[in-house]
């Protein structure tokens, strides 16, 4: 969705400011543009596309100043062009603005304006908010009272940061609900603004994020936090761990194969200093304030996530019931919200995001703390709101994700998944030291075994030219690694283009085995673990209909290489863990299989990162 990215300070506004932007392209948008103050008037340059197009811009007709906001939008209202491309300026030229969400009475509020002579001069709802502004400007309030008076006729979640001729030395920014973080970093004589942390990570590490209700003022050397009432709140600087570099490609030609690769990494400081493997092998997790008391009262867990992250979560179903004998149910937090659900106060909701910003989680967050539920997170972002609103939350530790298609931000929470089951499980009593050990023991091999799947990559690839040019593709998998099958799919689709569906392998008898035939490939997740002689017959019942499929198999499986086409090999994993291996080919298929049919793989069309409008 929408990039933010804004600057103060000494240095040359636009320069940091599309570098900024660049580092925000995997949120992915349509067109792009940046707003300075240069010799006191507001200069813009904006257009439609990508980056690079704003880049030449600014090569033929060059803006300089010490202040600028810049943003790369991803088109709610109006399409993708100019004229719709952030920042808009206000009739007198005096605001300008960048925004991200949207303004859901956009209509009344720009008939308001209309009827006062104001001319428009785009179709987004964005416009009506800096007309506003400049409006109570224009009657005499300095520019943080304008904007608080603005912001009470918007409705809907927002991420607003702009500027004034007026008061040329200072930044003024506001979240409203859920939509559009804004993060300022602190420098030296300098700060920054940005809707993610990746955009200016390179300048500082040090960073206040807004919370919902919240404005701030941000100028060279300092920045003030408000309620929207106007009280000043003291805001809490969070030092942010990642580190530049972990946000750059590299040697590699996509973020998402990159990421595929740092998955080795990514699981190890997921289980670094959360296990203690001596010592009682004891899962430590103090961010999630779990009192043995409250582990044992816990009724029912319910799982809410979108996407990838709910896939995670349908594997943590399996777990935590299994370890923990805690019944789990996993809601799609989209759906959740709205349904009135049953909740209580024996009741958590764990949600799971990588951006810990997706509006529709955060929604379903605030409809089950309503409700009374205890609310706990998995969040890749530190800091994020997702981590923020929980009573208790633990952190992914994979590191910045750029890819759009999320890789390492799916295995890093089944392991915290994994670690949470055992832990739950041992407060509650459930499972004895012997089998403590075993579980905590198992995840020692993690790395190793995901770095195995890793070498098999040219395998991968060979397997990736046999279908680049089909156009569906069934994925089958059952019990715990059925999610494998719903996560390999949606790479697939994402990135690819092409139609890939999952199902519980036993459903297929019950209609999707009417689409199989030679043209219809099928990707069977069949491991070593208790469904296998389940997951054989069903792949029985697809050869028999001329079915190609693909199986991912178990190193030493004398089986399946006589019925399966192909085979991408995982190495043998203890079944609990299994889906940890068994989604790094599906993952590597995807992307060589998009990459060979030339797609955009790390910004696929139409899809955002970072989804923060519902
Ligand atoms: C993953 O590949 C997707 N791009 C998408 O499904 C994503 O997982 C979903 O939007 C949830 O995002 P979150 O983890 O940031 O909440």
């Amino acid at each position: 969705m929408c990039g933010i990215v804004g600057y103060i300070g000494a240095r040359d506004a636009s320069e940091i400011i599309l570098e900024g932007l660049r580092r925000l392209e995997y949120r992915g948008y349509d067109s792009a543009g940046l707003a300075v103050i240069q010799d006191g008037s507001v200069e813009i340059r904006r257009d439609a596309g990508k980056l690079s197009r704003l880049a030449s811009l600014l090569e033929s007709d060059p803006v300089y100043g010490h202040v600028g906001i810049g943003h790369t939008r991803w088109a709610t209202h109006g399409e993708p062009s100019a004229r719709n491309a952030h920042p808009h300026i206000s009739a007198t030229g005096n605001v300008v603005i960048v925004h991200n969400g949207i303004v859901e009475n956009f209509l009344s509020l720009r008939d308001e304006l209309a009827s006062e002579g104001i001319e428009f001069r785009s179709d987004t709802d964005t416009e009506v908010i800096v007309q506003f502004v400049d409006r109570y400007l224009e009657s005499g309030h300095d520019l943080i009272e304008a904007t608080r008076l603005t912001l009470d006729h918007l409705e809907g979640a927002h991420g607003i940061v702009l500027l004034s001729t007026r008061e040329p030395d200072k930044i003024v920014a506001a979240r409203l609900g859920n939509a559009g973080g804004v993060v300022i970093g602190k420098g030296q004589d300098e700060m920054f603004i940005a809707s993610d942390i990746p955009a200016i990570l390179e300048h500082t590490r040090d960073m206040i994020f807004l919370e919902p209700s919240q404005m701030a003022v941000v100028t060279q050397n300092d920045f003030q936090v408000f309620t929207l009432e106007g009280e000043p709140i003291s805001a809490e600087i969070h030092t942010v761990a990642w580190d530049p570099v972990s946000a750059e490609k590299g040697e590699y030609k996509h973020f998402m194969l990159k990421e595929i690769f740092e998955q080795v990494r990514s699981v190890t400081n997921t289980i670094g200093g959360r296990v203690e493997f001596d010592n009682g092998s004891n899962i430590i997790l103090p961010q999630l304030n779990l009192a043995p008391d409250f582990a044992q009262r816990i009724k029912r867990l319910i799982i809410t996530a979108c996407g990838t992250a709910a896939h995670a979560g349908m594997v943590g179903k399996i777990l935590i019931e299994h370890i923990a004998r805690i019944p789990v149910e996993v809601d799609i937090a989209s759906e959740f919200r709205y349904r009135d659900p049953l909740v209580d106060e024996d009741t958590v909701v764990l949600a799971i995001s990588q951006s810990g910003e997706t509006a529709d989680t955060l929604g379903a967050m605030a409809e089950a703390k309503a409700k009374g539920a205890t609310l706990w997170s998995i969040v890749n972002a530190i800091g994020s709101q997702a981590m923020r609103m929980a009573d208790g939350s633990i952190g992914m530790q994979a590191g910045p994700e750029i890819g759009v298609a999320s890789t390492k931000a799916y295995t890093a929470p089944l392991i915290d998944l994994y670690m949470l089951a055992v832990l739950l499980a041992d407060q509650r009593g459930v499972i004895d030291e012997k089998r403590k050990r075993e579980l905590v023991h198992a995840l020692r091999l993690i790395p190793d075994l995901i770095g195995k799947c890793l070498d098999r990559v040219e395998q991968v690839e060979r397997i990736a030219w046999h279908f680049k040019d089909i156009s569906h593709c069934l994925y089958l998998g059952r019990g715990i690694n059925m999610p494998t099958a719903y996560e390999g799919a949606l790479k697939l689709k994402e990135i690819s283009y092409i139609h890939a569906e999952a199902y519980p392998a036993g459903e297929m008898k019950h209609g999707p085995i009417a689409l199989i035939d030679e043209d219809m490939p099928v990707v069977v997740i069949v491991p070593k673990d208790p469904w296998y002689e389940k997951m054989l017959s069903q792949i029985e019942q697809t050869k028999a209909r001329g079915g190609i499929v693909v199986a991912v198999a178990t190193d030493g499986d004398e089986i399946l290489p006589n019925i399966a086409d192909h085979i991408l090999w995982v190495p043998e994993t203890p079944w609990l863990l299994s889906p940890v291996t068994t989604i790094i080919p599906l993952q590597l298929l995807a992307y060589y299989i998009a990459v060979l049919r030339g797609a955009d793989v790390d910004q696929p069309r139409n899809l955002a990162k970072s989804v923060t409008v519902e």
